[in-house]
């Protein structure tokens, strides 16, 4: 596991954080329906300890008392724990598998007349799934027989669900977007702070934004969590990392449910399986944080995607 961005800033935690946690922790509950409590707890400490020094209280019952005051602070503190830091197409490595070998594979196996389903679980402002709906719109500009695809992005934070839906995006954004691919389905727009850049209505269509607790599984559009109609990727990167070790392995276990059969995990490069969950998958590649999901029962070896 890999440090959260971020977490080395702010004070020391004031000795009174403990007793007061349970009671930040239940306002979050109440107002955000988010349970903090499975999240790992130094980051949240020292997230919280940012918060209430910038607030100017001297201590966490002063914090906790503000919180109880103002209805916008649980909002502010968990937006300020789950940090949403992407780019379009980041780390190349694991794109790279992704554009060169899984999504060839399923466009292969579910053939031109099926449906391609992808869930990208903490989605943050939608550079993820966006990514993915402009690699298959390559392949089809390449001659690839693709077929209808549906791509869900699912994320707690409204804000970052509202910036995904818009399409437009700093430049910073695209840093690892090549030239070719912004000119192909990125229009630039200038402004007095820079330029920004909107994606083409094409890619916007394609990919459906939900709110969506990966730890409730409350809320989430029919296809990624219904048995019936399983996925054939599910992309969770840099999410699991804000996790403790039973809340990790909780998702873990939805994701392996949300998947088809033959269908691919990919966690990047910050995550792995948890030993419970290793023995549904067969590794693709352990760098990329790449599986692809067996049959139940077989140990490995090439599967066929249920689409
Ligand atoms: C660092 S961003 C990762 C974005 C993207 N997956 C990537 O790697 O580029 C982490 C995201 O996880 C989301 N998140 C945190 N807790 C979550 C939860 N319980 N359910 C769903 N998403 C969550 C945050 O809101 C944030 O958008």
């Amino acid at each position: 596991m890999t440090t959260l961005p971020g977490a080395s800033a702010g004070s020391a935690v004031p000795r009174d954080a403990e007793p007061c946690l349970e009671q930040i922790f239940q306002l979050v509950r109440e107002r955000e329906g988010i349970d903090l409590r499975a999240y790992r707890r130094g980051t949240v400490e020292r997230r919280a300890t940012q918060r209430l020094h910038k607030l100017g209280c001297s201590d966490y019952r002063g914090y906790a008392r503000r919180m109880a005051e103002d209805e916008a602070e649980a909002h502010h503190l968990l937006a300020h724990i789950t940090i949403k830091v992407s780019r379009f197409f980041r780390d190349a490595d694991v794109f790279g598998h992704l554009r060169d070998a899984v999504l060839p594979d399923l466009v292969r196996q579910i053939g031109a007349d099926g449906e391609l389903r992808v869930w990208s679980a903490g989605c943050g402002n939608g550079e993820e799934p966006y990514s993915m709906a402009v690699f298959l719109a390559d392949m089809s500009r390449e001659g690839w027989p693709i077929p209808a695809a549906t791509i869900w992005g699912t994320d707690i934070d409204e804000e970052a669900l509202a910036v995904a839906t818009r399409g437009l995006y700093p430049e910073g954004a695209l840093a690892e977007t090549s030239p070719e691919l912004i000119a192909a389905y990125w229009a630039r727009r200038p402004g007095r702070l820079g330029s920004q850049y909107e994606l083409s209505d094409d890619i916007r269509r394609r990919v459906v934004f939900a709110r969506h607790d990966l730890l409730s599984g409350t809320g989430l559009p029919a296809g990624p969590r219904s048995p019936a109609i399983p996925c054939h990727l599910v992309l969770c990167r840099n999410v699991l990392i804000y996790f403790q070790r039973h809340a990790q392995e909780q998702v873990l276990q939805l994701l392996t449910h949300s998947l088809a059969p033959g269908g691919y995990l990919c966690l990047g490069e910050a995550e792995q399986l948890t030993k419970a969950q290793a023995g549904h998958y067969e590794t693709i590649d352990r760098r990329a944080g790449l599986y692809r999901r067996t049959r139940e029962g077989l140990s490995g070896g090439s599967t066929g995607v249920v689409s």
